[in-house]
């Protein structure tokens, strides 16, 4: 089989008119598909469903140590809510906050504390010249907003099958002050998918900032989130642990929710670092509120018990999730594999499959998968300030739409694919 590299001109061009007849027949169709954001299924949230019937009037309305949970109280979680989250990112009770609805909102907080106060007896960051975090990339966008929205630089580092390239943060974090935090996802990462190795987390746990003030941002926003549960669990390496171990217990902040494991937006969080640190938090957090939602963290305890019995729920998500992702996948493979227009991820758990064109063709796949019906997550927004330098990384997100519309869109994505990557090899003939 050819590349379309390989193909002489005569017969691009005689693809491209096959394509193109291709695509307008498509467009007729009327299709309208949303590919954009990492949603769960209606399926998936009535998973959940028996939560909402888990606390009635009828219910004990008392925590295990006898508070009220309709009354004010409770800074920082209740102590079963506190033992659940630890359970599910394997720390000690002692090192968790269990926060509000969503995890996004802590580490926006958490930027912003930074920012007005300094990280423990730091200068607060809003008052230095300049200050810097590291972003893997591709990356979270709604990460890189929050930098963007606080005037905070965001330098490009580029992943590997391994992880985000330590040479580069080792050299940025342990010679740059200005540098004072990185953004991880590291496991099953939005939206490449991949899992940190040992060696880069135990390098992550191991840098020796020239900024006192410097912080790891670990997302673990997907951290029981196995797609293939039945093979082996994904293990990732425990960061606070490795922390510890190096001596270095203050340099991290590990966040992670519930969002995708009952319901989005309308789960729990928590926030897992040192005692230092989330003391720390607690004095800034005792003025902002008097505590969160201690009916909804009660709910989400008795419903999904304890780490074990969640990830048993999370195999019911990886059920759903599963044939949707192997739908795209298969498309991709049937349709795309060894034209040599692009790459993609296979990845083991998380929302995403990571989709590298040809360079310079992202915006125009993504335009012309528009004009026929199809919405993607605009490309550019895996990279800092919305700006991939090659034009070429596209985030799919198979968890919406059902099996049968995610290989509809799978096929149009492809035939967008191609449709744009002739057009650039001809360009260049
Ligand atoms: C890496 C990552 N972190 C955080 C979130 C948002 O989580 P939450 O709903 O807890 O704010 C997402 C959602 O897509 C995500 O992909």
């Amino acid at each position: 089989m050819k590349t379309l590299s390989e193909l002489s001109k005569d017969e691009l061009l005689e693809l491209k008119k096959n394509l193109e007849k291709e695509y307008n027949d498509e467009k007729s169709k009327g299709i309208s598909l949303d590919m954009s954001r990492g949603k769960p299924s209606a399926e998936q949230l009535s998973l959940s469903n028996d939560m909402l019937d888990i606390i009635t009037k009828e219910s004990n309305l008392n925590t295990e140590t006898g508070m009220d949970i309709r009354n004010y109280g409770s800074l920082d979680g209740i102590n079963e809510a506190k033992r659940l989250m630890a359970g599910i990112l394997e720390v000690d009770t002692e090192n968790i906050i269990v926060c509000g609805n969503a995890s996004l909102n802590v580490m926006y907080d958490t930027i912003a504390r930074a920012m007005i106060f300094g990280v423990l007896d730091s200068t607060p960051w809003c008052k230095l010249d300049k200050v810097k975090f590291l972003c893997p990339v591709p990356g979270y966008d709604r990460h890189f907003a929050i930098c963007e929205q606080f005037g905070i630089e965001m330098i490009n580092i580029p992943t590997n099958e391994e992880g985000p390239d330590m040479d580069m943060i080792e050299e940025y974090v342990n010679n740059d002050e200005s540098v004072k935090g990185v953004w991880c996802v590291p496991k099953f990462a939005n939206p490449s998918g991949i899992v940190y190795s040992d060696e880069v987390v135990k390098r992550f746990a191991n840098l020796k900032p020239a900024a006192k003030d410097f912080r790891i941002f670990w997302d673990n926003a997907y951290c029981i989130h196995d797609l293939y549960y039945d093979n082996k669990e994904v293990k990732l390496l425990n960061i606070i642990d490795e922390c510890q171990k190096a001596g270095n217990e203050d340099i991290v902040y590990e966040f992670c929710s519930t969002s995708k494991m009952t319901f989005a937006g309308a789960g729990i969080s928590a926030i897992a670092a040192s005692k230092k640190n989330l003391d720390s938090i607690r004095k800034y957090m005792s003025v902002q509120t008097i505590g969160f939602d201690k009916a909804n963290q009660l709910r989400h305890v008795r419903f999904l018990k304890d780490v074990e019995n969640t990830k048993n729920h999370m195999k019911k998500h990886a059920e759903i999730l599963r044939p949707k992702f192997d739908a795209v996948l298969s498309v991709l493979d049937s349709e795309l594999g060894g034209l040599g227009i692009g790459t993609w991820t296979r990845p083991l758990g998380g929302y995403f499959i990571s989709f590298n064109a040809l360079e310079g063709c992202a915006k125009d796949i993504v335009a012309k998968c528009k004009e026929a019906g199809m919405v993607l997550t605009g490309a550019g927004a895996t990279y800092p300030y919305k700006n991939d330098p090659k034009d070429s990384n596209i985030r799919i997100a198979p968890s919406y739409p059902d099996a049968e519309e995610m290989k509809q869109a799978a096929k149009l994505f492809a035939l967008c694919v191609k449709l744009v990557s002739v057009d650039k090899i001809l360009s260049a003939k």
